[in-house]
Order: C-alpha cells, then structure tokens, then sequence
C-alpha cells in the first residue's frame, strides 16, 4: 500500500506556490514592470511614452516585433492589417446561433475559437511565416468580431468594416455607424480610444497571458489559445473589473456614500471589494491609471459632457489614498478604475468593456504566443500540485459501502 505523505517525503521537493505570487514560469523579452516603482515598460519604452505619442499599431508593431518601426515599416504593417479586417461571410451566419441578448464576451469566446474552422491555412504553428499571418489575422479581426458582437446585442445590422479609416476609426464606426448613413470619427475619441488599446496591449505574465501560453504549450492552434484567454479575461478579478468599477461607482452614486463604502471593503465578514483598486504587482499608483485619469477630462472636454461618476471616483481615490487599511496593503487604483468613466463616456455599455480589453490585449497575447512557441527550448506547461485526498484504499462494491 502507497503512503503518499511518505511518497511526498522522498520524492523531492517542488515549490508550492498558490496563485503563482512568486514564481515565473518563462523567459520573455516583451514587458517588464517594477511593482513598487510604478514602472511599465513594453520592449524598453515607458507606457506613458508610448501613450503620449506612439499609435496602437505602431505599439503591436513593437510588441510583435521588438523595434519601433521606421515610416516605411509602419505603412506596410498598417496596409497588412487592413488586409485582414473582414470575416469569412459564413461566421455572420455563427453569431445568430447565439441568443439575441447573448453577452458580447460569450460571443467573442465562441466566435474566436471558430477561426481555427475558417482559416485552416494558417494554424500550422511550425512555420513562422504561418505563425505571423495567424497574429496578423487576429490583430485585425478582433475588431470586426467585437463590433459585430455589440450589433448582435442591441439588434442592428452589421457593419463591413471600412478600410480607409485607422484602426480605431474603423472600429468605432462598424460599432456606431449605422448602413447607409455617414459616421464621422471624433479624432479626439478616436485618439482616446486608440490610447486605450495602448494602455491594454500587454501586461506581462497576467492570468488571461499565462493561460494564452498554457494553451499554446500543447501547440494548440493560435485561435483556440486566444479564445482561450478570452475567456480567462472575462473574470471580474481580470478584465471584468473595469465593468465590476464603473458599476460600483453607480452604486455608491454620491460622494457622501463613500465612506460607508470604504467601511465595507475594510471590513473582512464583508467579501466587497473596491473594483479597480489593487493589484498582483502593483504597490504603487498603476502608470496606466495616470493616463486614463487624463483621458477622461480630455474625451468630456471633446463630447462636452460630465459625468457625477467620474466625481465619485476622484474623491474616492482620494479618501482611499488617505487611509491607512490601503496605504498599508498599498493599494492603488489600477488601470480599470478610470477606464470605464471613458468607455461609457463614448457610448459603450458595460457589456462591451471587457470585450474592448480582449480586442487590445491580442496583440500582447499574440507577440507572447509567437515567443514562445519560437524559443527552442518551449515544453508543455505541466504544473503539479500538493495532493491532500485519502491515501490509497481498497475498492467496496456498491451493495457494502
Ligand atoms: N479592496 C479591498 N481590499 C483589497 C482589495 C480591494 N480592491 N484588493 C486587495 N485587498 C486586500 C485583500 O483583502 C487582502 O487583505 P488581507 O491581507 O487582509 O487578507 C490584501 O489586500 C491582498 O489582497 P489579495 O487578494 O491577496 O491580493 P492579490 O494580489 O491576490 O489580488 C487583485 C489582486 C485580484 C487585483 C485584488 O487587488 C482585487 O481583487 N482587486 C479588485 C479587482 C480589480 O480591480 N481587478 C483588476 C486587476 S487589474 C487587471 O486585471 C487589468
């Protein structure tokens, strides 16, 4: 008979680590972060840097490739993804096999799994050529599925996207425009939103990410791996928070709720936490907070609009930075805090917040993908585990137990 305690005992040891707080599972040469310093930085260059000043295709150039590109670079990557926006005719006939109210991120898990059934031709991930058609494919079809989920939800047609516009431009309008009316993009919230997708390209080895390169670890195919990820990202710890926040905000309604609210996100026989607050790495203010602070007065400043919320936010960002239960546990606002006030702002329900971050981080997702599967040392990921069941007993038949 096994005693496995004792087979525990001389089989070695290996690191029990829940939740991974310290343990890093790759080499990647993509994004580094020093949590108690507030630093982010993508293949060497401050987020904020490239959020002042770069575009989100010239950032997902970066992520993919390792340099800045040069003009020329620039155009051609651009041209690329413009070549790839559209989806096969036949995936409009998948999404009305979804409920008609179905939630755009059930749709995005669904329909981005079911790439891999349309583009057979390029989920051969031992040729890297094959490989970076996949991540162009799905760089520049997100935003089409996105945009298509949020039509199937509120019942409007969809809208083929329209290549002459940039990116984001092209976005918003198969998200807002309507057939056969002219919608003109709002450069300011064009730049915002572009700033947005920046803000969410990539983050290191985050949940969505690590499940992204587990799933790519077993050379699944790159559509199933970033469904993959999609649905890890939907989680309110992960994506779902900037949802989880702006709902919260509504909530607490008024500045004068705020510190019953704080009471509670104190008070350990109450599970509430403060959504957008907190984070894994971050012990210090999140460096893309700062940006979506400045975000939010820069797109009401365009659209000529205020929102109560947004008061609600400052001055409870305020109130927590002041007391001691978060200044202990150093907890900030992270990038979710503020990017919902925006979102909102620009029209998005609640529901699309989530499937805007999977839109943005596929580029992170897929820069992660390509490293990994090319580093020539890449084994499946098998983690172990502290087995605490019964140690092995003999089988009772049924008319004994
Ligand atoms: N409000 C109140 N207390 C909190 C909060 C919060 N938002 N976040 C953490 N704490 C407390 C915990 O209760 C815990 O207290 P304890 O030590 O007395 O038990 C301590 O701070 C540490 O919290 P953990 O959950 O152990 O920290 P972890 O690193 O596992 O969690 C997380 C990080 C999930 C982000 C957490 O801070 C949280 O739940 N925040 C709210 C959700 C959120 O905003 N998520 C977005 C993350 S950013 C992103 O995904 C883009």
């Amino acid at each position: 008979v096994v005693d496995i305690r004792k087979l525990y005992a001389q089989t070695g040891a290996f690191t029990y680590d829940p939740g991974f707080t310290s343990t890093a599972s790759c080499e990647s040469g993509l994004t580094f972060i020093d949590g108690d310093q507030g630093v982010l930085l993508h293949r060497g260059y401050p987020i904020g840097q490239l959020a002042e000043n770069s575009s989100f295709m010239e950032v997902s150039y970066l992520l993919l490739n390792g340099e800045l590109p040069t003009q020329d670079e620039l155009t051609k990557f651009e041209n690329t993804i413009t070549r790839h926006t559209m989806l096969h005719e036949q995936l409009a006939t998948f999404y009305r096999g979804f409920r008609r109210d179905a939630h755009p991120m059930a749709v995005m898990c669904g329909v981005v799994g079911a790439l891999s059934a349309f583009y057979h031709d390029s989920t051969d991930i031992t040729d890297p050529t094959q490989r970076m058609i996949a991540s162009h494919r799905l760089i520049a079809k997100m935003p089409t599925i996105a945009a298509m989920a949020y039509k199937y939800s509120v019942g409007q047609p969809f809208l083929y996207p329209k290549n002459d516009l940039s990116y984001t431009g092209n976005f918003l309008r198969m998200t807002f425009g309507v057939p056969a009316e002219e919608y003109e993009v709002n450069p300011v919230v064009e730049k915002a939103l572009d700033r947005i997708f920046i803000l969410h390209a990539d983050h290191e080895q985050n949940a969505s990410t690590s499940t992204v390169r587990l799933a790519g670890s077993s050379g699944a195919n790159p559509f199933a791996c970033i469904a993959a990820g999609i649905a890890c990202l939907w989680g309110p710890a992960h994506g779902g928070a900037n949802e989880a926040a702006l709902n919260m905000l509504h909530e607490i309604g008024r500045p004068e709720r705020i510190p019953e609210f704080i009471a509670r996100a104190k008070d350990k026989n109450d599970p509430f936490r403060l959504m957008g607050f907190g984070h894994r790495v971050y012990k210090n203010y999140d460096p893309r907070a700062t940006v979506m602070q400045k975000t939010v007065r820069e797109v009401f400043a365009a659209l000529n609009v205020s929102d109560p919320v947004f008061e609600v936010a400052l001055q409870l960002e305020e109130m927590a930075l002041k007391d001691d239960y978060f200044v202990e546990k150093k907890l900030f606002p992270n990038v979710d805090f503020y990017s919902g006030v925006i979102l909102s702002a620009i029209g998005f329900p609640t529901t699309m917040f989530t499937a805007l971050f999977a839109l943005a981080r596929t580029v992170g997702w897929v820069a992660q993908w390509n490293e990994m599967i090319s580093d020539p040392e890449q084994k499946i990921g098998r983690p172990r585990q502290l087995y605490t069941g019964p140690t092995q007993r003999d089988y009772v038949p049924v008319s004994q137990r």
